[in-house]
């Protein structure tokens, strides 16, 4: 289990090992937009991850190839629809612009 914290409404929920981060902000009863269903085709789910990355998967190529495409991307980005959460270490992550659900 990790708890993992949705900025910028600081909602917390615990997510356990294998969850990606789309599904527990879901779980958390927080909007983000996800119009591809997860399959790194889209963007949307684009999030900026602010502690924890370690306790995340790593990138895969085609997570890499869709983030290039996007507009805004740092080094903190990830695809919430890829990143899997992993082990126990807390993860804090900040919804983005249009779409987050505020
Ligand atoms: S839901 Fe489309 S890239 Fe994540």
């Amino acid at each position: 289990m990790s708890l993992l914290t949705i900025m910028p409404s600081g909602k917390s929920i615990e997510a356990g090992e294998g969850t990606s981060l789309l599904a527990a902000i879901l779980a958390a009863d927080v909007a983000l937009t996800h119009k591809c269903d997860g399959k790194a085709a889209c963007g949307t789910c684009h999030v900026f991850v602010h502690e924890g990355r370690k306790g995340l998967s790593k990138i895969a190529r085609v997570e890499n190839e869709k983030l290039d495409s996007i507009v805004g991307v740092g080094s903190k980005s990830r695809l919430a629809c890829q990143a899997l959460i992993l082990g126990t270490e807390n993860v804090k992550v900040e919804l983005l612009g249009f779409g987050s659900g505020f």
